[in-house]
């Protein structure tokens, strides 16, 4: 039987996040560039989404540039930049068709103008879809955004809109750029590392990790399915007991 038959749907989880990682040595492996991984990686974009769509998982989060990618050679960060222009623009019409809402997370004012024009164009014109929403984080450091939240919490204090007795776990969620999304249950790292690279710290306090060794451009929707299958086997505790959660 596949994976997806033995899903349990009423079980599925809300927010899935995804570290794509591999493409590079994906290329490497075939003695092409790097680039050549990424424009692969984006047809496991496209297939992981439309898998998503079919199970009506409700949140969907990439991540797809860190701020610490930055520092690559200028030809990559340039040629990741045309792919995510490219791709946004010729997945609109895909996302329309699939109720596919577009959000973006992470220091966005970083990105080339070009790209921002068109992250905001398929953000406001998917804003009316009300199926699964695909997150890009893009530019994104957790920590950056931690510092971020602490920020604004600070200025709130400052202008007597927020008491200090009143910060609590909800109030620093609602200063997170993750405000309306329900927190990751499942997060998976392709390519065989087992890190979490500055993604979403404070959000996968209690997901479940997922890791396998297959390179970002080789991930297909099975994958993903056999990803929730197996955190689906799973006995979550939340720091009780087995009997407890029984
Ligand atoms: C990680 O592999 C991948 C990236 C840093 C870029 C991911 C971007 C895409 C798949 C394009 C997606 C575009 C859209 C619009 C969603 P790596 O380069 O770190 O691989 P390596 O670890 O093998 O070097």
């Amino acid at each position: 039987m596949e994976y997806k038959d033995q899903i349990d749907l009423p079980r599925m989880p809300n927010h899935i996040a995804i570290i794509m990682d591999g493409n590079g040595r994906w290329a490497k492996e075939q003695g092409k560039l790097r680039v050549f991984g990424h424009h692969n990686g984006v047809l496991s974009v496209r297939d992981v989404v439309e898998g998503a769509c079919e199970l009506d998982l409700k949140y969907l989060t990439l991540y797809t540039f860190s701020s610490e990618n930055w520092n690559r050679p200028k030809l990559e960060v340039m040629a990741i930049m045309e792919l995510m222009v490219s791709t946004i623009h010729k997945e609109i019409n895909n996302f329309m068709k699939k109720n596919v809402r577009l959000n973006a997370i992470g220091d966005l004012d970083m990105l080339p103008p070009k790209c921002l024009r068109e992250l905001n164009k398929a953000i406001e014109t998917t804003s009316v879809n009300t199926g699964l929403v695909l997150t890009l984080a893009l530019s994104y450091s957790s920590r950056r955004e931690i510092v971020f939240a602490a920020k604004s919490i600070a200025a709130k204090v400052q202008s007597g809109q927020l008491n200090i007795d009143d910060i609590n776990e909800e109030v620093f969620e609602n200063n997170l750029y993750t405000a309306d999304m329900p927190d990751p249950e499942l997060l998976i790292r392709t390519s065989g590392e087992y890190r979490i690279s500055n993604y979403l710290l404070w959000q996968i306090a209690y997901a479940e990790l997922y890791f396998t060794s297959k390179l970002w451009p080789d991930f297909r929707k099975e994958d993903l399915y056999e990803a929730i299958y197996n955190y689906q086997k799973r006995e979550r505790r939340f720091g009780m007991t087995s009997e407890q959660v029984n």
